[in-house]
């Protein structure tokens, strides 16, 4: 009976703390779809110099697959929301990626140089916050993926239309000034 008493107040109290994250982040930490997940990891280059940044990571949904996919880069997963995080750090435990750190940090905080590729699942009012910064501090020409939502201001590269009513699109920024 104490078992179930405490698995139930751990989930209780890992369901509000996430309320209260998605409350001050805006959006909850739904992962790309596996038809986006995919899709991203297919277009992503050959080739990345410089770190991989991924504009919070959620479960690890593409950092996990990121890692894997770019052994030799730095892989760094920013998640404000500590039970997505957490679930990350566990995660972590299981597949040993070396190259993947999981930083429980706002985002827009991250220092960006050095960072070859952007990787974002977030909505356009997320990005907005996060487009100076990466105008100021990204060098030119440094290519951003965002998955389903615009990047206001931005024009961008492509648009590539998925299957998938879920993620119907993803886009494909270049950090302007090249
Ligand atoms: C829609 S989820 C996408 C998760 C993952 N990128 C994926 O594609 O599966 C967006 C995540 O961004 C996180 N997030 C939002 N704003 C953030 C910020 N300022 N700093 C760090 N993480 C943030 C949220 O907590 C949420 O988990």
């Amino acid at each position: 009976m104490i078992f179930e008493y405490s698995v139930l107040a751990a989930v209780t109290v890992g369901f509000v703390v996430s309320m209260y994250y998605c409350l001050i982040t805006g959006i909850s930490p739904i992962p790309s779809s596996r038809i986006s997940t995919n899709h991203i990891l297919d277009i992503a280059p050959e080739q990345v110099i410089g770190d991989i940044l991924e504009l919070g990571a959620g479960w690890g949904t593409l950092a996990f697959p990121l890692a894997g996919l770019y052994p030799g880069n730095r892989i760094l997963a920013y998640e404000l929301s500590p039970v997505p995080w957490l679930f990350m750090k566990i995660r972590w435990l299981v597949y040993r990626r070396g190259n993947l750190d999981i930083l429980r940090r706002d985002f827009r905080n991250a220092p960006l140089e050095g960072v070859g590729l952007v990787v974002a699942y977030l909505h356009s009012e997320g990005l907005a916050k996060v487009r100076d910064k990466m105008e100021r501090e990204l060098k030119p020409g440094t290519l951003v993926v965002s998955n389903v939502f615009d990047i206001p201001g931005w024009t961008p590269e492509a648009k590539h239309g998925l299957d998938d009513s879920f993620c119907p699109q993803v886009y494909l920024y270049r950090v302007p000034g090249a």
